[in-house]
């Protein structure tokens, strides 16, 4: 066990009077990690749905974090790393459009058992948010039908709304429905046949009442090979018989033929998912309209009031920065969380505690985005590109909209250019 330090030394100790201590995070330490292998079990995804939400070390002043002590420091730049490194998710327009789609999809789904459900198959370009944004709306919808209708089944057994399982390398059915198994702890998830695994699977989700399947990173399914036809033919059957919505998630599905109707029996196959799916996308940000160049600016309104860095000074990403970013993540929000969150990082350990272009220049970002950058970097110098509005309500200047709690606003498909509200 870890020796507790002197309270005085401690960050959430009580603050002299002249400075203000970092804000407490006991949490942290009992908040689950987001990695697949905590989520493919039923109880890492519970800690997942009840972990409340992380609490943001408290905005110090340059005076103030020089005042602190060693150890509060030591407290104090751990917590920030912590919270860096988490930033989100932040309710994007995408994310926000996302969610209202799969609520109309999932709540028009209460089809009886002898109909087959619609199933949804996301798919969009990497770092785009997607894993990210369905998760938020399953933790959403897990709350909500434990809510409506308690932890436990009329017939005594554990509710599980959701079932989430990522596929990896070479999945075939077998390890499809192992992988399910795992995720309920099943005992019989050792030793069994194809059949019998999937017999088991259905006995789960019936009697756990799941309503929600996500399969993540189905582009690592082998389609056109027998795994391929198998597990899809699979989730046809998981269509007509388990009283689910499954929600697929992945990288050119439409592509790898996911929804052509194609000549082969492989092809026939696949198409036959794709006519009962519906098919949502994720778009990156865009700076060709005003209403993209907008959403942009509130992505980066919103980063900034997160970001806790003690020279931060309001438009040091939504002013200065916003070109810059654009052409260093062309749009995609993972590139540009990547690169916040390292550049926080950096800004922390040397002192500056600011982003610049010139600290984030010696940030290194994934390769995709780098290689894209300078031709966007040339738009945006020679002002072909800007990222810069117009017309700015100047009452919003450098503060993200009002809704930023997003009550349910309507958003529209998650295809569409999205509208500003971003919190
Ligand atoms: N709404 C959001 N708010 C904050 N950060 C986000 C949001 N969406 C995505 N991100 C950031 O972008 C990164 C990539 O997102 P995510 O893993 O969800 O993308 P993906 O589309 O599933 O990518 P892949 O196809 O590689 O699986 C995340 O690690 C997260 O940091
Ligand atoms: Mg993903």
């Amino acid at each position: 066990m870890r020796a507790s330090r002197p309270a005085g030394r401690r960050v959430n100790a009580a603050p002299p009077a002249d400075r203000a201590a970092p804000r407490v995070t006991p949490s942290e330490a009992r908040l689950p990690k987001l990695d697949n292998l905590t989520l493919s079990r039923k109880e890492g995804w519970k800690q997942f749905v009840e972990a409340s939400p992380r609490i943001r070390p408290e905005q110090l002043s340059p005076v103030q974090l020089r005042a602190l002590g060693e150890g509060a420091r030591a407290d104090y730049d751990k917590a920030r790393r912590i919270w860096h490194a988490n930033l989100g998710p932040i309710k994007t327009p995408q994310l926000a459009a996302l969610h209202e789609d799969l609520w109309d999809i999932i709540d028009s789904n209460l089809q009886d058992g002898d109909k087959a459900k619609g199933a949804v198959a996301i798919d969009a370009f990497p770092g785009l948010g997607k894993t990210t944004s369905v998760l938020a709306f399953a933790r959403q919808y897990h709350r909500r039908e434990f809510a409506a209708e308690g932890d436990y089944t009329t017939h005594g057994h554990e509710r599980w709304p959701v079932c989430r399982v990522g596929l990896t390398g070479n999945t075939g059915m077998k390890d499809f429905n192992r992988a399910l198994l795992e995720f309920f702890g099943h005992p019989g998830r050792f030793k069994g046949t194809t059949t019998q695994f999937g017999d088991r699977v259905l006995d789960c989700v019936l009697s756990c009442e799941v309503r929600l399947l996500i399969v993540d990173d189905l582009h690592f399914l082998k389609w056109r090979h027998t795994n391929g036809v198998e597990v899809s033919n699979h989730f046809k059957h998981i269509a007509n018989e388990f009283p689910v919505t499954l929600i697929l998630i992945g990288v050119g599905l439409a592509q790898r033929g996911l929804f052509s109707e194609g000549n082969s029996y492989a092809d026939a196959v696949l198409a036959q998912t794709g006519r009962r799916t519906t098919r949502l996308g994720m778009e990156p940000f865009r700076i060709d309209t005003d209403e993209g160049r907008d959403a942009w600016r509130q992505l980066l309104l919103a980063v900034e009031q997160r970001v806790v860095l003690a020279n931060k000074a309001p438009g040091m990403l939504a002013g200065e920065l916003s070109d810059y970013l654009f052409a260093r993540s062309t749009g995609h929000i993972g590139s540009l969380m990547t690169l916040i969150n390292r550049g926080c990082q950096r800004a922390v350990r040397t002192g500056t505690e600011h982003l610049t272009a010139e600290l984030l220049d010696t940030v290194k970002c994934d390769a995709a985005s780098e290689a894209a950058r300078r031709e966007l970097e040339a738009a945006l110098t020679s002002g072909r590109l800007t990222t810069k509005t117009t017309k700015i309500n100047s009452r919003r200047k450098n503060k993200p909209s009002a809704n930023m709690s997003g009550s349910g606003k309507r958003t529209g498909g998650a295809m569409r250019t999205a509208p500003r509200t971003v919190t």
